[in-house]
């Protein structure tokens, strides 16, 4: 369990909460590249950390952030026109640059005074892997932008979605660091998948290491060959976890408000996605405006009778199985109400971490995760796999890029915040 204080510290992100700040220290995924795709063309709604937005690309093919309402009486910029370097207002044709600048106010006799003063607010981006990320905080605290193995694969072996869950971020973001329910959530009752350890396999062993990005967590299952079968998942502060799906995906869970957010999966090939045909089959569950089809509504379009035969959800797709758990927690869920057991160990540790950095930044402390410097600027060690070995064996033989150096050598774990919380005992190892 979590206390109702320690629960509102991490789950809200408006601005001017200590959460909402922490988020603010870092860059997060926007919008998608597509959605605003053409050189002035219409501009999109982004609706981020509580914060009312609209995204458009300019002429000069840059993308803009900036306030959804005008700066002079507050009519919405996104029914506005895209042309002459900004958005232009439909009320009163004021135009609004991507620095958030009014550069033309032409029913006032002398705009000048305008031009200069009347402001919106802009946030920078930058645009890489089909996504635009933007960065939210204070512009003197600016990180670089984390040279994550997306920043440099090539566009072809890339692919992403983005879908609306209707919770709070760190319900969806939890599942992700959360391997215990990959054997009854997703499982296989039928066909060549059933047979599969993580399927058949159902108590994990965790451990867990604080690292420099956040934390890698380690399940791992003995097999009915008796080795063990072992996937690692890097859950990256504050809203990311590599998961060893397909080769590997960052499945990013980014807070809309305080009871909506954004699910950014990108997936990472090791090949060109052309190689594998229907690579990604989310968008078929997604309408255009990037709700689920299957969703709270329609129960998911549960099926008892494949649940009965099939699959233990009777649902379709990880994605609905997912949303059908994380979502039907409420819109924010009270973490007060919970029993947690020893296979919530890294879910203890992904929150202990968010506590931890968000007190700290309270007082003064930045983020040590925020990349400031381009000679700290190395992630190549940030990776996720599921690999089966012998007892005995070190998984790290099979990932030998993920550096024990960049790891925080025994780095202590923070205690767990709630002493009076179900789980008392932490269960994490330390990198040496
Ligand atoms: S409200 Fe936008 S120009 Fe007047
Ligand atoms: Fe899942």
């Amino acid at each position: 369990m979590l206390s109702t204080d320690l629960n509102d510290l991490i789950t809200l992100t408006g601005p001017g909460t200590p959460g909402g700040n922490m988020f603010r220290r870092f860059w997060i995924p926007a919008c998608l590249s597509k959605e605003v795709a053409e050189r002035e063309g219409p501009p999109v709604r982004v609706r981020l950390l509580g914060e009312k937005l609209v995204a458009f690309r300019g002429r000069d093919g840059r993308v803009a952030l900036i306030g959804e309402h005008c700066p002079h009486r507050g009519a919405s910029l996104y029914f506005g026109r895209n042309e002459d370097g900004g958005l232009r207002c439909l009320y009163h044709g004021w135009l609004v640059n991507g620095e958030g600048r009014v550069t033309d106010a032409p029913a006032e006799p002398d705009p000048s005074v305008i031009c200069r003063d009347a402001r919106a607010v802009a946030y920078p981006t930058h645009e890489v892997a089909g996504i635009v990320f933007a960065y939210m905080g204070p512009p003197e605290k600016k990180p670089l932008f984390p040279a994550y193995r997306f920043t440099t694969a090539p566009e072809n072996h890339m692919y992403v979605t983005k879908s609306l869950q209707e919770c709070n971020y760190l319900q969806g973001l939890e599942g992700e660091c959360d391997s215990a329910h990959l054997s009854f959530l997703h499982r296989a009752l039928r066909g060549p998948l059933a047979n599969r350890t993580i399927f058949t396999s159902r108590k994990p062993q965790y451990s867990y290491e604080r690292t420099d990005f956040g934390i890698r967590l380690i399940a791992t299952r003995e097999t009915d060959d008796d080795r063990l079968y072992v996937r690692i998942s890097s859950f990256v502060l504050p809203y990311g976890c590599w998961v060893p799906a397909r080769n590997r995906e960052l499945h990013m869970h980014v807070p809309a408000d305080d009871t909506h957010s954004w699910r950014f999966d990108l997936g990472v090939l090791d090949h060109p996605v052309s190689e594998t045909p229907s690579i990604d089959d989310r968008g078929q569950f997604l309408d255009e405006d990037f709700r689920k089809i299957p969703n709270m509504s329609n129960d998911y379009l549960q099926d008892r009778e494949v649940q009965k035969h099939d699959n233990f959800s009777g649902m379709k797709g990880f994605l609905a199985q997912d949303s059908a758990v994380t979502e039907s927690m409420g819109p924010r869920f009270d973490r007060s109400q919970e029993y947690l057991g020893q296979s919530d160990a890294g879910i203890v540790a992904v929150r202990n971490l968010m506590v931890k950095t968000i007190r700290d930044l309270e007082k003064g402390i930045e983020p040590p995760q925020v990349v400031t410097k381009a000679e700290d600027n190395i992630f190549t060690h940030v990776d996720t796999c599921q690999v089966t070995i012998e007892k005995g064996e070190d998984w790290r033989k099979h990932l030998p890029h993920v550096a024990a150096p960049k790891a925080v050598p025994g780095a202590p774990l923070p205690p767990f915040p709630d002493p009076e919380g179900s789980l008392r005992r932490e269960t994490g190892t330390h990198v040496r």
